[in-house]
């Protein structure tokens, strides 16, 4: 099988190191940045493989090919795996496009929300001759350790859920891609499914406005604790975040009879799922964050400035996790005619961060919403046209 992997960051690391050690993989690294190019080229020749460091040992791989030209690199790939972040999708797509070959797979690693439709719409008239898919989170927590060189692998999820388009080849594409990624893909009904369910738009976005919305402005001595450092106050941020997606997923259930949203968990149910061992104490929504040994010691995003850290109101838990998902989320909220004054309150302050306008007197109608997963973005006026959208050709 040919495999392109798309970006040069810490998960394309992972997956080119994984992948390229298996016999019949042929795997391939598509760079858009002529400069990363440049540099995993130069790893390449110095030490002839790229390292891949787990908690159980090293595993030693080489891609056959490294480039910066879609026209050279793309032709021939039976998959191509996105290793990137939500913003990137749409551009990388775009550059590959004219080159992709028809029934290929083309998978987001994490797909984020709505990746379907910024897919569907950047393939244009090639959409419906490629299969689609996302996996909910990227499989490991990994860092590059020598750029070009080495990866290292901090942790396995056990479980990750993949939807697709046509939505009837999850199975299918979930069944070849779980031994080669050695994580088991559960299969989920479809990607708006997928959208709805991912639970980092409200975790990161939540625990942010939870700890930083009444910021006076000083320094921190010291970076907080960001999922230890969850108040009653945070959890209920949380919680009211959490029933108004599960709101959202009655009322689409209640219209759509055929629709299937049990992979959309409502947050404390995900996290007991997700993290069963991990949680010494369940009792509470807070307490199964802040007793969750996953979670343990990790900080806020900070940046340095004279005089101590502030937040960086710039790193993805907004930038990634509030435009490209939990903005997809309350647009199919706002199509539907459901409520979301928590997601709302959240979204208008997360918003002022980042120095964007989504949310305009409580409509998906501000001047950044191009730069947005909105399904509004993409031209969807009603639920109905939407949701017919996940199980009908283009
Ligand atoms: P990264 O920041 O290491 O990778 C960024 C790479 O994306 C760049 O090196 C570049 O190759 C590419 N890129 C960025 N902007 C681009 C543009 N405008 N045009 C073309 N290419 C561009 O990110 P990382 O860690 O690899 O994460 C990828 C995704 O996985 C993100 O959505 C992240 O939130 C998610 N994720 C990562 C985890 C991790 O442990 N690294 C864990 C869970 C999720």
């Amino acid at each position: 099988m040919n495999i392109l992997i798309c970006g040069g960051g810490n998960a394309a690391h992972a997956l080119a190191g994984l992948l390229s050690t298996q016999e019949d993989l042929r795997v391939r690294v598509y760079l858009s940045f002529e400069d990363e190019a440049r540099q995993w080229k130069e790893g390449l020749a110095e030490q002839k493989s790229l390292h891949v460091h787990l908690p159980q040992g090293e595993l030693v791989g080489r891609p056959v090919q490294v480039s910066s030209q879609a026209a050279e690199i793309v032709p021939g790939a039976d998959l191509v795996l996105l290793a990137l972040p939500a913003f990137a999708h749409e551009v990388v797509l775009r550059q590959m496009t004219p080159h992709l070959q028809p029934a290929a797979w083309v998978g987001a690693l994490p797909a984020r929300g709505c990746f379907d439709l910024c897919a569907l719409q950047t393939l244009g008239e090639k959409a419906p001759a490629v299969n689609i898919f996302g996996l909910q989170t990227l499989p490991w927590a990994c860092r590059i350790e020598r750029y070009g060189r080495s990866v290292r692998v901090l942790g396995t999820k056990a479980k990750v859920d993949l939807a697709s388009w046509p939505a009837e080849l999850a199975p299918q594409i979930a069944a070849t891609l779980s031994p080669l990624l050695g994580v088991n893909l559960q299969p989920v009904s479809s990607l708006l499914s997928l959208t709805l369910a991912g639970t980092g738009q409200l975790i990161h976005p939540g625990i942010m406005y939870g700890l930083f919305h009444n910021w006076d402005g000083q320094p921190y001595a010291q970076a907080p604790l960001f999922y230890q450092g969850i108040d009653p106050y945070t959890a209920g941020i949380l919680q009211s975040m959490s029933d108004e997606v599960q709101e959202l997923r009655h009322n689409l259930e209640a219209r759509f009879s055929w629709l299937d949203l049990t992979a959309v968990r409502n947050l404390y149910d995900w996290l007991r799922f997700s993290y069963t061992s991990d949680i010494a104490d369940d009792t509470t929504l807070q307490s199964a964050f802040t007793s969750n040994r996953s979670y343990a010691g990790l900080q806020a995003p900070m940046r340095s400035v004279d005089g101590g850290l502030v937040p960086d109101f710039h790193a993805r838990y907004i930038s990634e996790d509030v435009p490209y998902a939990l903005i997809a989320t309350r647009g199919i909220a706002e199509l539907a005619g459901v409520p979301t004054p928590q997601i709302d309150q959240v979204i208008r302050w997360a918003q002022g961060c980042l120095g964007q306008e989504f949310l305009v007197s409580g409509v998906l109608r501000g001047q950044d919403l191009g730069a947005s997963r909105a399904p509004q973005r993409y031209g969807y006026q009603s639920i109905n046209s939407l949701v017919e959208s996940t199980r009908m050709p283009v």
